[in-house]
């Protein structure tokens, strides 16, 4: 069956970023001009989902005007002939996008559990927002990709310094194939010396929908909170779930660092900015030269 569904959670508070999350969700601090979840909704649609439905919590409503149509905006820019800027505007017009409210915030595992009358009983992907990535193929296109050879859960894993691996989901693998990785356990979290591997899940996941079953009865774990990875580990028992190590350059915009440095990498793409961008680092970099730092 063809993964038409993704769901994408956006329920987290973003505390990482207060204090400019206070009043706005964390998914729409932009990175140059658009908003985080719109690099993923377009990952999204560029991968073949025909539907989305983004998980809420509470001061997440910016979200849903967003994905609205802003009539008065896209009057005005048409009566203006701003063609390029309407084409921008209207850009999200190409999904159906729906939206569910997580009520507690019990953790992934939860948000995820919480679209299934949504999802039934189809394949489906999960992108998560604080990963954005750049790739030529789609990250989520290519964990399709391999769920359509092998009709099995597929989830996204990138390699990781040894020392972070206690901030990710990390797999151990068992057989490897190229980029798929059979796998052995998956597990959340680990401490960086118990890590079996520096292969880390990175929000991309394929999933058939029996992964929403076990959900239904996952108890808590890590932190408190019902983990996908915990749920993950007990599907992988009853039916293979690969590991694809994806190609692309992955951003992590839920960290401070991680959302400078997506800021300029897609700067640097844009061929208009590329030279001032350039222009202004140097700078800064002979003034920290002459400054000694
Ligand atoms: C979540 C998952 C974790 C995964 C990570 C990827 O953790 O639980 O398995 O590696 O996303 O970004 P979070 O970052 O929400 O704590």
């Amino acid at each position: 069956m063809k993964v038409k569904k993704a769901i994408i959670p956006a329920a987290g508070l973003g505390t990482r970023f207060l204090p400019a999350t206070k009043a706005m969700p964390k998914e729409m601090l932009p990175v140059v001009d658009k908003p985080t979840i719109q690099y993923i909704v377009e990952e999204a649609i560029e991968s073949g989902i025909e539907d989305i439905i983004i998980v809420t919590g509470k001061g997440k409503r910016a979200i849903e005007d967003h994905f609205d149509h802003a009539f008065e905006l896209e009057d005005n820019l048409y009566k203006k002939e701003k063609f390029d800027l309407l084409d921008k505007v209207k850009q999200s017009a190409k999904v159906d996008i729906h939206y569910i409210r997580q009520k507690e915030p019990k953790g992934l595992g939860h948000a995820i559990w919480c679209a299934r009358k949504f999802i039934g009983d189809e394949p489906f992907a999960v992108l998560l927002g604080d990963d954005i990535v750049r790739s030529d193929e789609p990250c989520l296109k290519q964990l399709i990709n391999q769920y359509n050879e092998t009709d099995s859960s597929v989830i996204g894993v990138k390699q990781v310094p040894e020392e972070e691996t206690d901030r990710y989901g990390i797999i151990a693998p068992k057989k490897q194939d190229g980029r798929l990785y059979e796998v052995e356990h998956f597990v959340e979290k680990p401490a960086v010396d118990k890590a079996p591997s520096n292969l880390a899940i990175i929000g991309r996941y394929v999933f058939t929908p029996e992964i929403m079953d076990l959900l239904a009865t996952q108890e808590t774990g890590r932190g408190g909170e019902v983990q996908l990875t915990d749920a993950i580990e007990r599907l992988n028992v009853d039916q293979p779930v690969y590991g694809y190590e994806f190609e692309g350059e992955r951003y992590d915009v839920g960290d401070q660092i991680g959302f400078i440095k997506t800021t300029l990498a897609i700067a640097m793409e844009r061929e208009e900015m590329r030279e001032d961008v350039l222009h202004h680092m140097r700078e800064i970099m002979e003034k920290h030269k002459s400054m000694n730092i």
